[in-house]
């Protein structure tokens, strides 16, 4: 078990660069799938998701060379298992891509149900409602299930194929359909998960889909752009319609994933909440107009350049922040992955700040934990208060979920004292070298491997 010692009040300056989007690459390396040919993906995160999902394509029979640790090369054509199992699926909550991408490619997929982050009930029902209205026969089973529904859903089992009653328990889905055909879907919620995997089953569909209400977020784009490169025909991604027309063949192509959005986000916020002044390069400062416009409005300069060969944003702050209010919403509006790092940098902010979280039940485990640390916030429903205090005390607190652990970082980066940060197998999952970043800022951070 490893964790983090930091000892708060440096200011951080300097020049870092960002990594790969988790939730573009994650999705990409699924849907290489898809192609039935090589492909190579760079700009990849290392992070211990991306470990997560290579390690499932192998287990299902892909080909994964890692020239570096930025680029996997991934064969599928040597795939002979069309099934995720409990212990695969539970690392992750990007697991449930492959039953678009099997469904697609296969016509057939069998994924125990995903794990990923407690931050609330995180149902599929849109991921299987889509692909039932592609012609699928999708039957699931969860913890409420019936052994009717149980023993209906295990009809569809491949011959000579088992589900352990450990996996039953717990819940699985089995997509069955050789033949599918195009359709028209209305989304309830622009969920990110539904939108791409449904485009997974529609790029191998005969005819045409449109799939309406659709996220819109950086890293939709992405997958749609890495699907065209492979010769799919996707139009409208980054709008709320987007439309696909089916074709027999994707080839394989070389693609690189986009600067992360939301560890550009944590970075910037981490520079406003030491007073620092910070340089992040590689990004793409269009992806971060909602988070940048949150922290001027607290006081802080956000400016953006162009070195002719890549942007960057510059943060500087020199002051507490003044309080602001937030309501998470689907991209363009503020992203739920930064409500959590927001609220530590809120805590100690001039004035009350109210935050609004309207993806995630869940999603405010880290309010306690900064309680611990002498915040005032209290909850009520999906809403948390946030009363701004002076400074944060650094104290032993734990990263509940990724990003509840990057709020921890930033609440130990400015608290007076040493904190200590438990349970930062959640951060290793979704940012790089977080703590040889931070150093590089002039942060007094240490990772302890117990
Ligand atoms: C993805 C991201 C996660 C991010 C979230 C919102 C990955 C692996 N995870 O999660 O980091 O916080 O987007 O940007 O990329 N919903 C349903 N039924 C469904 C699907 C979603 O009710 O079938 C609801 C969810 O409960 C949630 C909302 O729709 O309230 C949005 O969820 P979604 O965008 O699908 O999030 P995830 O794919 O779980």
């Amino acid at each position: 078990m490893a964790y983090y010692r930091i000892t708060g009040g440096k200011p951080l300056h300097g020049t870092i660069s960002v990594s790969g989007a988790k939730n573009a690459a994650l999705p990409i390396i699924c849907a290489t799938v898809l192609t039935g040919e090589k492909c190579r993906i760079e700009n990849l995160p290392d992070i211990e998701d991306v470990h997560s999902i290579l390690m499932i394509l192998e287990d299902l029979g892909a080909t994964v060379e890692r020239p570096s640790t930025d680029v996997a090369i991934i064969d599928p054509t040597t795939i002979n298992k069309l099934r995720v199992s409990m212990a695969m699926a539970s690392k992750l909550r990007a697991s449930y891509y492959m039953l678009g991408a099997l469904l697609g490619r296969y016509g057939y997929a069998h994924i125990a149900l995903p794990g990923g982050c407690p931050i609330g009930e995180r149902p599929i029902n849109f991921h299987i409602n889509g692909m039932r209205l592609l012609g699928a026969d999708v039957r699931d089973v969860d913890s409420e299930s019936t052994p009717q529904q149980v023993q209906y859903a295990l009809e569809l089992l491949e011959p000579g194929s088992e589900v352990s009653s450990e996996e039953q328990r717990s819940g699985f889905v089995i997509a069955s359909g050789k033949e599918l055909h195009g359709g028209e879907i209305f989304l309830d919620m622009p969920s990110v998960g539904a939108t791409i995997n449904i485009m997974f089953a529609a790029v191998r569909a005969e005819g045409r889909t449109i799939i309406n209400n659709a996220a819109r977020e950086p890293h939709v784009v992405d997958v749609a752009n890495f699907l065209s490169a492979c010769g799919a025909t996707i139009r409208g991604a980054g709008t709320d319609v987007i439309r696909i027309t089916g074709t027999k063949k994707l080839h394989g192509c070389t693609y690189a994933i986009i600067p992360d959005q939301i560890e550009t986000g944590t970075y910037m916020i981490a520079a406003a909440a030491t007073k620092g002044d910070v340089i992040i390069k590689n990004v793409i400062p269009a992806h971060l107009e909602a988070i940048s416009a949150k922290l001027m409005e607290c006081g802080v300069e956000v400016t953006e350049g162009d070195t002719g060969r890549e942007f960057f944003l510059r943060v500087r702050a020199k002051e507490r922040p003044r309080a602001c209010n937030i309501r998470t919403l689907p991209y363009p509006g503020f992203a739920t992955d930064l409500q959590q790092p927001m609220t530590a940098l809120l805590s100690v902010a001039i004035g009350s700040s109210v935050i609004v979280e309207n993806l995630f039940e869940n999603r405010f485990m880290h309010t306690r934990q900064l309680n611990r640390m002498g915040a005032n916030i209290r909850l009520d429903g999906r809403m948390a208060i946030v009363s701004g205090v002076e400074k944060l005390y650094g104290t032993e607190i734990e990263a509940t979920d990724l990003r509840a652990g990057a709020a921890m970082i930033v609440a130990a980066l400015m608290a007076d004292g040493t904190s200590i940060i438990r349970s930062i197998i959640h951060i290793d999952r979704g940012y790089e070298k977080l703590d040889e970043k931070l150093r590089a800022l002039g942060a007094d951070i240490e990772r302890v491997e117990e």
